[in-house]
């Protein structure tokens, strides 16, 4: 079978590295056409320089890497230096990076390529806020009916929230951009934090990428293990959620994941609840199902995929 045309959109971040090694370790499954990278986690500056850094880390310098947006459409950025650390890549040294930074704007970049690939054939794969993704339909709506399919991290709906108690972080930080994408009749998969919080990186898990004795293990060892202690500290969970590469591994092997198709709608209005995303995961309004909502993984073999593709690097 064809290998998947993606971009990956991302705020780099430790689950966001991991997701990129995901799909360049994965190339017979992972035809990546570019990275672009938007303000999150960390600011612009930071997340374009670090998807350079992981893409260096596995001797990929030849993929493109793009810098978007580097504020929400209509607000303030709110960034997780708290769960990323300053460099939003705390844990392993890093370096500067020598691979350029491509020249075109990240927007640019989405909207020229949904142009350039034949309609349907194109997975767009948002890892942070969706800034970039909703500035590019907003500036080309022309591309909206050529995308295949948007596979995103976002959202919550059983597992409440984690930067405000009713919002996830991705959607809280640019709730009009993931309302007017969630709304734009692209077919639309959720990866929530209701899937990623089973996707726990255990000491033991996080031992095997260690264990694969090279610098991608280890540099993946390095981050997971700073990676964790929001969550541990929060949660009491057993090790870091790998919420970024629930979309990559979703990609690779789909029965590893299950879900329901719902509506989903974001909150753009309410202070107290902003950026919730309300799922009706009952059916008890008449609104039309517009996402594949993910609750769950068998975390065993979305692990065992992610070390052995990792093992590939
Ligand atoms: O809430 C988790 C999401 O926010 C992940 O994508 C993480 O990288 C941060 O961007
Ligand atoms: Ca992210």
């Amino acid at each position: 079978m064809r290998a998947r045309k993606i971009i990956i959109d991302t705020d780099p971040g430790q689950d966001d590295a991991v997701a990129i090694l995901l799909a360049l370790g994965s190339p017979q499954d992972i035809d990546l056409l570019g990275i672009t990278t938007v303000a999150g986690n960390v600011p612009l500056a930071l997340t374009q320089k670090n998807a350079r850094i992981v893409c260096e880390v596995a001797e990929r310098r030849d993929v493109k890497v793009h810098a978007g947006c580097a504020a929400p459409l209509e607000r303030a950025l709110v960034t997780a230096e708290h769960v990323h650390g300053r460099t939003g890549l705390d844990g392993p040294e890093l370096f500067e990076p020598t691979m350029a930074l491509a020249e075109q704007n990240g927007v640019d970049f989405i909207i020229e390529s949904l142009r350039q690939e034949a309609p349907g054939t194109v997975t767009l794969c948002p890892l942070g806020p969706l800034t970039n993704i909703a500035a590019a339909f907003r500036k080309a709506p022309d591309i909206i009916g050529r995308v295949q399919e948007i596979v995103l991290m976002g959202g919550a709906y059983f597992e409440v929230g984690n930067i405000t108690p009713a919002a996830e972080f991705n959607i809280y930080v640019d709730p009009e951009a993931a309302r007017e994408v969630l709304g734009c009749g692209v077919a639309v998969t959720m990866m929530p934090l209701d899937v990623t919080h089973k996707a726990l990186a255990t000491p033991a898990r996080v031992a095997a990428f260690r264990d694969l004795g090279t610098r991608v293990g280890s540099f993946t060892a390095d981050m997971l293990e700073f990676f964790e202690r929001f969550d541990v500290e929060k949660y009491g969970s057993e090790g870091g959620p790998l919420h970024d590469p629930c979309v990559i591994a979703y990609l690779i092997r789909p029965e590893l994941f299950s879900g329901r198709h719902v509506n989903v709608e974001v909150e753009t209005a309410s202070e107290l609840t902003l950026g919730m995303t309300v799922a009706d995961w009952w059916g008890v309004t008449d609104r039309s199902p517009n996402a594949m909502f993910i609750g769950d993984v068998e975390a065993d073999g979305f692990f065992a995929l992610l070390t052995e593709r990792l093992g590939r690097l």
